[in-house]
């Protein structure tokens, strides 16, 4: 399948103060000095995604949140709704990441409502999906992946701009990673349910791998068919390590 340019986006996780920001500040800089030939997005904690903007002013890098509330506004104490990030500057949100799904008993639906909701409010959803080692190790890992998608991708995707991003539970902060032909097998039979769900209509949207993305893999796995770009945890909190992956894209 023919791709359009890749997408880079950068996942801080529950890390990052304020000082922080200086990390994307260099980031900026870097670019500045040679643009991105890919599309970059970072996904800093909520408290922080106005101050990255700020930070990020002038640039291309655009900003994420890590995660949505399926309600658009409510009695919900401490959540944050897909209205709120995109209010905060958040062009993006990740939904369905497997530390939400596992730590916080999020399904399928769940997800999908996630996604529907950040739509709405204008934000485009990368729409995480993985499997576990046991799932793996027991042969199941392109079935598993595929009802994830098929379930967790919701119809008012289609045609809208949207990302799933492939990221095997084992390979989070683990420093392991799937052959490259792991990766290729899992991520054509994640275009295939796309497509299956969304229609020709999901033909383009790009496959993310997440999992253990690191200076020095990057630019191997962001060879491989089908892999549209990268979702990174960890070698995202440094300016240089991502820096060098949004190199190699
Ligand atoms: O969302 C990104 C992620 O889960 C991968 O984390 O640290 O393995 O790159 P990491």
């Amino acid at each position: 399948m023919k791709q359009s340019v890749k997408l880079i986006a950068g996942n801080w996780k529950m890390n990052g103060l304020c000082a922080s920001l200086t990390e994307a500040e260099a980031l900026r800089a870097e670019l500045e000095k040679g643009p991105a030939t890919c599309r970059v997005v970072l996904c800093p904690p909520a408290t922080l995604i106005d101050r990255m903007g700020v930070a990020l002013r002038g640039s291309s890098v655009e900003v994420g949140g890590q995660d949505c509330r399926a309600e658009r506004c409510g009695a919900y104490t401490g959540d944050i709704s897909a209205d709120m990030l995109k209010d905060a500057g958040a062009a993006w949100v990740i939904v369905g990441h497997s530390e939400r799904r596992q730590g916080y008993g999020e399904t399928d639906a769940v997800v999908a409502a996630k996604a529907t909701a950040a739509l709405e409010a204008g934000l485009a959803p990368i729409v995480c999906v993985g499997e576990t080692l046991a799932e793996r190790e027991a042969g199941r890992a392109v079935e598993v992946v595929r009802g994830q998608v098929l379930n967790s991708l919701p119809l008012a995707a289609g045609g809208r701009e949207f990302a799933v991003a492939y990221e095997p539970v084992w390979a989070i902060g683990t420093g392991l990673t799937p052959t490259l032909e792991q990766i290729e097998e899992v991520h054509r039979a994640v275009r295939a349910a796309m497509i299956e769900r969304l229609g020709l209509a999901a033909a383009t949207a790009p496959i993310l791998y997440g999992g253990s993305v690191k200076p020095d893999n990057a630019r191997d796995i962001l060879a491989v068919p089908e892999v549209g770009g990268a979702l990174v945890g960890g070698a995202s909190l440094k300016a240089a390590d991502f820096l060098t992956i949004v190199r190699a894209a």
